[in-house]
């Protein structure tokens, strides 16, 4: 096993997104990247396990069941690059399922340092594997993988557990052209995304019991105290889950549930909440199966294959680069 990291130079984008959010006229908003720090992917790994959110254990059992079959579709040699690998633990099946093929190189690439240590940790042990990791956003790991790219070597791009449903649907578009810039015809990508259901179930899996979601999301403002030094006072504000029908996506906010102030020096900021306001965090959008075959379609892609979760709807699309 050879495990390494390439790590992320300090930036103060953290403080200029903070400002640039939550000075915005109409709806406040902080990107959904920042809600993963050590104490957000840890909660996020927490949330994976609650019974009203079976979204990464649908994509889990998919990918246990399938892997063999993805890779009977893959070009060889290839070598495999996963945006935002989180603890690594569902891409074990695809790995092992290739690794008996041949010697595989593993590229995550992962904005949380935390996370990154753990998937190279879980994944370490599987045989004629070799990890390198890369502590940056997708788009910049992406291109930092592919310049390794040896000649003849294809790629396989994981983009599992629905994070194209953080996108808006044209975002989400672009995102993958961007992505299919970036690869060469022949490579490949296996995209997951979860499947529309009830409202009911979509609420309960982003406003679960426990609260461990509203703890996840509310960690934000933890975190602007943390490393901005601001005064967030987190009992006077309130997770919320809304649906949007028209975009088809959950919301998720965080309410001021008072008129008040808050100062957040690290970003020079005095910020004014109107009771009732909100801080719109992330959105999560639901698709249709067929859905996938047309992003790929729009993308530079070509939809090879599909399987679908029954148990808790979600898809796993293998896509082409044409
Ligand atoms: N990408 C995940 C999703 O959309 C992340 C997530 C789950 C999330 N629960 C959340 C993001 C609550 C913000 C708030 O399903």
């Amino acid at each position: 096993m050879l495990t390494q990291s390439i790590v992320a130079s300090p930036t103060y984008e953290f403080a200029a997104d903070v400002r640039a959010g939550l000075t915005r006229p109409q709806q406040k908003e902080l990107l959904s990247k920042y809600l993963y720090d050590d104490v957000g992917s840890a909660l996020f790994e927490v949330i994976s396990f609650l019974p009203e959110y079976g979204l990464t254990r649908a994509d889990e059992r998919l990918l246990r069941r399938h892997a063999p079959d993805v890779v009977e579709f893959l070009p060889a040699p290839v070598a495999v690059a996963e945006l935002g690998s989180g603890s690594g633990k569902k891409t074990r099946w695809i790995l092992e399922a290739l690794c008996r093929r041949q010697r595989t190189s593993y590229y995550p690439i992962e904005i949380s340092h935390t996370a990154l240590a753990m998937c190279a940790r879980e994944l370490g042990d599987i045989d004629s594997i070799s990890i390198l990791g890369f502590e940056r956003e997708y788009l910049d790991g992406l291109l930092e993988v592919a310049a390794q790219r040896r000649h003849g070597q294809h790629l396989l791009v994981l983009f599992l557990g629905s994070t194209i449903g953080n996108f808006d649907r044209p975002a989400g578009v672009n995102f993958l052209r961007e992505v299919r810039h970036i690869l060469v015809p022949g490579d490949a990508m296996l995209l997951g995304t979860d499947l529309m259901k009830s409202n009911s179930q979509l609420i309960a899996a982003y406003d679960d019991q426990l609260g461990v979601t509203a703890a996840f999301n509310l960690n934000l403002l933890a975190r602007i105290n943390r490393e901005l030094d601001a005064d967030f006072d987190l009992s006077h504000f309130k997770h919320v889950a809304r649906i949007n029908h028209e975009a088809r996506s959950v919301e998720m906010h965080l309410l001021s549930t008072v008129q008040q102030t808050v100062t957040i020096p690290g970003a020079e900021l005095l910020v004014e909440f109107l009771e009732g306001e909100t801080i719109w965090t992330e959105s999560s959008h639901k698709y249709s199966a067929d859905e996938a075959f047309q992003l790929a379609r729009e993308s530079g892609f070509v939809c090879r294959a599909q399987w679908i979760d029954e148990e808790w709807p979600f898809a796993e699309s293998l896509l082409i680069a044409e």
